[in-house]
């Protein structure tokens, strides 16, 4: 039996919690006005969707950057139920055919979940699969919107000791701390976490924090006391039955009251200076595009003095710059020079992402630890580490060296897909090119034939 709804001051984002608030960046007051949350300081105006406030810097431009990668993954999806039609009608094995049946049913299934759950980011359906791809909405689909999908999946559904394990670490590093006080949760995704310290008594408020509006607004309905129905694609399906799979996502129990979510950028939390008396960070501080320094700076600003920050996840940072992929030592180097003291850290073997549909399963050591805040480090002057004119959309783009190539790079791409226009062959354009471009005849055969290969793999022609 689904559980009930939780009381309406559970998950309400009313004016109580309003207060805890500040608008990102220039700190200023939030009154409530409608369906938005306005900065005093500024006017900005931060819309609730499905209830929960979006607290990013300039919401507008981060809410039309979610609409794009929206439309971009149901474009996608759209694409992929035509190609499995078409799939359906040339396979010539009937256990074939119930495979590709299933996938299609679950992908339609989901795609209209995504389209449901995503209703309040207003979705305009006007960018296209190459519009999106064009302008760098990567695709496949699981970058981005659906990349922590099955988090959701695992955080509420299977029968699995994984987050109880998860549980178990966390638990192990606070080392018998019982008192969070008021908890902010960066990352938190699906959340279960977050609900598990919040049902044990542990926090007096609990704020989870995310910017992932399927992985938020799903969360939100489950938080809510729905049953909700996800659809798992299986990553290494053990048999044809185990292809796809429909799993019903619930709380064990309903939200105790005090658990709130908010749509927030953890580089730019909604918090005043000293304000929360603990973080948390679950599985977020090697995924993130910026050096550790900045999230830290961050954490550092929002905690009160003596404020603990809790750690739990892998420790794996993928960063173009080498000097910041740091290692277990330099993460705890890093931490400590800015204002913390490390007062527990525990490495732990636990289950991740199994499902027992999936041949593969991983099994990750993570890393848990617990920091004191122990100086007040002055906060860093914009996290934003973009080109100005990049952050402000009115200024001028600089005409720079990089962009006169990149222009001549799309003009000879552009160019020669103009020039397939169904009669005309790879020796064809390449003589065009060549006329175009000056090039000899032989290179630009190599060059046309070895760019169109490229965009024949990739699905473009
Ligand atoms: C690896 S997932 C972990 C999710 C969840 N904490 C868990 O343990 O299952 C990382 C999460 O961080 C969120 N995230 C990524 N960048 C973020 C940012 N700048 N601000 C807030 N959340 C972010 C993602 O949307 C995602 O939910």
């Amino acid at each position: 039996m689904p559980p009930s709804r939780p009381s309406s001051s559970s998950l309400s984002s009313s004016l109580a919690s309003l207060a805890l608030f500040t608008s990102p960046i220039v700190g200023g007051a939030l009154k409530e006005s409608g369906a938005y949350w306005v900065c005093e300081k500024t006017g900005t105006k931060f819309p609730l969707l499905d209830g929960v406030p979006w607290l990013t810097p300039d919401p507008q431009r981060a809410i039309a950057d979610w609409q794009n990668r929206a439309e971009a993954l149901i474009a996608h999806f759209a694409d992929q139920i035509a190609i499995m039609k078409d799939d359906l009608s040339r396979c010539p094995s009937e256990l074939g055919r119930q495979r590709i049946k299933k996938l299609r049913t679950l992908t339609i299934q989901h795609i209209e979940f995504l389209k449901d759950v995503l209703a309040p980011l207003k979705l305009k359906g006007k960018l296209n699969a190459p519009q999106a791809a064009a302008f760098g909405y990567r695709l496949p689909a699981n970058q981005g919107l659906l990349g922590y999908f099955q988090n959701l999946i695992r955080d509420w559904s299977l029968e699995t000791d994984e987050n109880d394990a998860q549980w178990a670490a966390l638990r192990e590093a606070m080392n018998g701390l019982e008192q969070l006080g008021r908890l902010a949760v960066l990352g938190s995704g699906g959340s279960r976490l977050a609900y598990d310290l919040h049902q044990s008594g542990v926090s007096s408020e609990t704020i989870a924090l995310d910017i992932n509006p399927v992985l938020f607004l799903t969360t939100r309905r489950i938080l809510s006391g729905q049953a909700v129905s996800l659809v798992e694609f299986t990553v290494a399906p053990k048999n044809l039955e185990a292809t796809a799979a429909t799993r019903l996502c619930q709380v064990p129990e309903p939200v105790k009251p005090g658990f709130m979510q908010a749509f927030a950028d953890c580089y730019h939390l909604p918090f005043t200076d000293e304000s929360v008396d603990t973080v948390l960070t679950p599985w977020l501080i090697d995924i993130l595009p910026q050096p550790l320094e900045v999230l830290v700076g961050e954490i550092n600003r929002v905690l009160k003095p003596g404020g603990q920050w809790l750690n739990t996840g892998s420790l794996n940072f993928q960063l173009s710059d080498l000097t910041k992929c740091y290692s277990l030592e330099e993460t705890r180097e890093v931490i400590e020079g800015l204002g913390f003291r490390m007062e527990a850290l525990v490495q732990s073997e636990i289950p991740y992402l199994r499902s027992e549909l999936s041949a593969h399963g991983r099994l990750e050591t993570v890393t848990t630890f617990r920091a004191k805040k122990v100086a007040s480090r002055p906060t860093r002057p914009h996290p934003d580490s973009r080109s100005e004119w990049l952050r402000d959309t009115s200024m001028p783009i600089p005409a720079s060296q990089v962009v006169q190539a990149s222009r001549v790079i799309f003009d000879v791409q552009a160019y020669v897909l103009a020039q397939v226009d169904g009669s005309r062959s790879i020796d064809a354009i390449a003589l065009l090119v060549s006329q175009r471009y000056g090039l000899a005849e032989d290179n630009a055969r190599e060059a046309v034939a070895n760019f169109l290969a490229r965009n024949a793999d990739d699905g473009r022609v």
